[in-house]
């Protein structure tokens, strides 16, 4: 039976095409800065969102906390939603490598406003941290792979621009907001003082994440990607997909988007589930019927072949990409009909 993989948009593999970019790319050693292709990577994803520069990391948990740790200083306070993956998943990253303090928020499908972020920002007194970064996630991966609105993130540069704070974007599936908006990357670049893309989630790579900002906030950067034992010599072989992802995947993610939304027609006429979220992307979140388990659930999809991931007790979540094709959709629709 073949396998409809759709637990993550992390499980694509690359194709042919990518592949053999890969192998003929032209590599240095890259701790010595001598790595041509990950500094061409780092400067076509900067030439992109308008930054000055960018720093190629192996992953988007550490492009993520690396951003956290260069703006702020011990004790200090990070603002973000409690959906946020880089509260949630990134194994306490926040306190375990920057020391720093969280004010969570509850937004809308992990989305926070501009006014509830004014409104928890700390004053200035001996009792509390400083309030610092304002971390957002677009889009957001535990809301269903909801889209900020783009005057939401002006109102909140503009909270940040008058109390001081930097803001930082966990931008690990931006571009699956941007084809769904038409929105320009340069305008986002505006908005944050850095931004992480990730390259191996709908642009599937098979590793890798940019983190983008000034050229002093990406020197600082480089530096804590060291010390956290990032710093890697050929990584060229690894950003020429990630260069090959920026040129040739961005526009279909379009596809990804059409398919969640029929695999969401689909779902809609199982009795088990009694909700699904709005699929605005790639993400579908569904949930079901509080006597069925999310485990058990996956369990029972996976007697079909089709893998999907638990997503709390009642929740399940699916995840198109570029691996999932027409054929697939085709075999998920029969399969749900049992
Ligand atoms: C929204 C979001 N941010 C960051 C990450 C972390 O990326 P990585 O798995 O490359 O560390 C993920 C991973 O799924 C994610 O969904």
């Amino acid at each position: 039976m073949r396998i409809l993989e759709l637990r993550s948009d992390t499980f694509t593999k690359p194709s042919k095409e990518m592949l053999e970019t890969m192998f003929s790319a032209q590599v240095g050693d890259d701790v010595f800065e001598e790595d041509f292709t990950t500094k061409s990577l780092e400067d076509k994803a900067a030439k992109m969102f308008g930054y000055e520069a960018g720093l190629f990391c192996a992953s988007g948990t550490m492009t993520n906390q690396i951003a956290i740790n260069v703006h702020v200083n011990q004790g200090d306070e990070v603002i973000c939603d409690r959906l946020s993956h880089v509260y949630l998943y990134e194994g306490g990253g926040i306190a375990a490598n920057s020391q720093a303090s969280v004010e969570l928020l509850v937004g809308d499908r992990g989305r926070i406003s501009a006014s509830q972020i004014e409104e928890n920002i700390k004053a200035d007194n001996v009792h509390y941290p400083i309030s610092k970064l304002v971390s957002l996630e677009n889009t957001v991966n535990k809301g269903g792979g909801s889209i900020y609105h783009f005057s939401e993130l002006e109102r909140i540069k503009m909270v940040c621009l008058k109390h001081n704070l930097a803001l930082h974007l966990d931008g690990a599936r931006l571009f699956n907001a941007l084809v769904e908006t038409e929105e320009s990357p340069l305008d986002h670049g505006k908005i944050f003082d850095s931004i992480s893309i990730c390259l191996s989630k709908g642009l599937g790579t098979p590793m890798g994440s940019v983190l983008l900002g000034t050229s002093d906030f990406i020197k600082k950067a480089r530096r804590v990607r060291k010390r956290l034992g990032g710093g890697w010599r050929q990584s060229g072989y690894v950003a020429a997909a990630g260069i090959y992802a920026l040129d040739k995947n961005i526009t279909r993610l379009k596809d990804d988007h059409l398919k969640a939304r029929e695999l969401g027609h689909i779902l809609k006429s199982r009795p088990e589930i009694i909700d699904i979220l709005p699929i605005d992307t790639n993400i579908v979140i569904f949930k079901l019927d509080p006597t069925i388990s999310s485990t058990d659930y996956v369990n029972q999809l996976a007697q079909k072949g089709i893998l999907a991931a638990p997503f709390g007790k009642q929740h399940v979540r699916l995840v198109t990409h570029l691996d999932f094709s027409d054929d697939d959709l085709g075999e998920f629709r029969k399969r749900m009909k049992n």
